[in-house]
């Protein structure tokens, strides 16, 4: 088989394999076949070399499909990356309908994937319906950036569909729509499939966007539940060992891909090979990593559930979480990422921080090892307090990502910090 074959044969031949055998083979391939390569090597090169004159032509006029030209406007070992979340957000969708393409574009970091996803959709003079609980810097790139370019973003309750379908009703020429879920760091939930309906009910067109960030796809495929595009910040579980800051966008609209790769080139927001390579390393162990993650999150949220000093907790897991139901139809699991509230507010946060051992305090998530921070005095502590409550963030939230180690000592390191506040 030819060389430039592989890519494409691994991920066909994947598609109806189980989630860990995609994670593993889909989109691998093996180098130039003189130098067949167990791991698909790293093509750590800026640009790429024609045998003649007529070979960089064909590859310029876009005859030569599968030419590399410069690795901003493409590189295999992005390609290994992107196939392979094609394979594993889209092998559900591709199946039931095989005509529909699946297409997946790596980016810089989650960001310039969100970035490229909004804009995308839409230009001056469109409106976006936004969730009114998402990143900070999403919220930031709304109001800074998009505002800038004429796009109006309008903050919707993404937890109720009332709320989505009258804020339709109000913009039907509305572009697209943007949601997480799980929120962070309310850890509730949208409805995927539930505004999938609403939306298409009244602007068919209106491009249905969801942050598949916490939920990854093992536990969670917005594309088979009705969404157009998926984004990733893949610095976090994707990636899963804290070693890169990456971003992936994966759509089923064409339109959409071509706007994406043109994004990505002209903006020059590609991720660089050797963080692409990390990034497809990490997604090996993806099903592995998440299943811990999930199991070890599930034992803290019922042991916290029971301990005197939180006055509660916020997991989907939990039969207490108002959509527990909803999280058991929609995700596979419930995830490792989870808040907390102190009874004693914020000192016992901020006393937590200083005490706690084994957890790392630092933001992001999707580690490999457990990270805690609180809110309040970190990442919100410049949001006026009245915002910040609105948001869920309460004095005494405190968020963890929750790890893969031994899940007795997460329990005896958060019981010997709690006993001290
Ligand atoms: C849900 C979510 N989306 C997007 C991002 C942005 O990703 P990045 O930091 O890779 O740009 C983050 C970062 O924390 C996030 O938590």
């Amino acid at each position: 088989m030819e060389d430039s074959k592989k890519p494409d044969y691994k991920e066909a031949f994947c598609l109806d394999c189980g989630f860990a055998t995609r994670a593993l083979h889909a989109g691998e391939h093996y180098g130039q076949p003189h130098t067949p390569s167990h791991t698909n090597p790293i093509y750590q090169s800026s640009t790429f070399v024609f045998a003649t004159a007529e070979d960089g032509a064909r590859a310029f006029s876009g005859a030569a499909e599968d030419a590399y030209i410069y690795t901003r406007l493409g590189n295999p070992t992005v390609k290994v990356l992107e196939a392979k979340i094609n394979a594993l957000e889209g092998a559900g969708v591709k199946l039931a309908n095989p005509e529909l393409r699946v297409s997946t574009v790596a980016f810089s970091s989650g960001m310039a994937a969100i970035h490229a996803a909004l804009v995308a959709c839409a230009g001056a003079g469109d409106e976006i319906l936004m969730g009114n609980v998402v990143y900070g810097a999403t919220e930031h790139l709304c109001s800074n950036v998009l505002s800038r370019l004429g796009i109006r973003t309008i903050e919707v309750d993404f937890t109720d569909l009332a709320a989505v379908q009258t804020a339709m009703q109000a913009h039907p020429a509305a572009k697209a729509v943007f949601f997480e879920t799980p929120m962070n760091p309310t850890m509730m939930l949208a409805d995927i499939a539930g505004v999938s309906r609403v939306v298409r009910a009244i602007t068919p067109d209106a491009r249905i966007i969801v942050d598949n960030t916490f939920a990854t796809p093992y536990l969670q495929r917005p594309l088979e539940l009705g969404a157009d595009v998926v984004v990733h910040s893949a610095t976090k579980y994707i990636c899963g060992h804290g070693t890169v800051v990456a971003g992936l966008v994966t759509t089923t609209v064409d339109r959409l891909k071509d706007e994406l790769y043109k994004l990505v080139k002209d903006v020059g927001s590609s991720p660089g090979p050797f963080d692409a390579w990390l990034v497809n390393q990490g997604l090996k162990t993806l099903p592995l990593r998440m299943d811990r993650h999930c199991s070890n999150a599930m034992a803290i949220a019922r042991h916290l559930e029971k301990h005197p000093a939180v006055s509660k907790v916020h997991f989907p897991g939990l039969e207490s979480h108002p959509q527990h139901d909803l999280a058991r139809r929609q995700m596979k699991d419930f995830g490792g990422m989870l808040s907390f509230e102190l009874v004693g507010g914020l000192d016992a946060g901020r006393t937590l921080m200083n005490t706690i051992r084994v957890f790392t305090l630092a933001v992001s998530l999707g580690c490999v090892d457990s990270l805690i921070q609180h809110p309040a005095s970190m990442t919100h502590a410049c949001v006026p307090r009245d915002k910040r409550l609105k948001g869920g963030v309460t004095d005494g939230l405190v968020r963890i990502s929750v790890g893969i180690e031994d899940v007795e000592d997460l329990i005896q390191a958060l019981d010997q910090a709690l006993a001290g506040l």
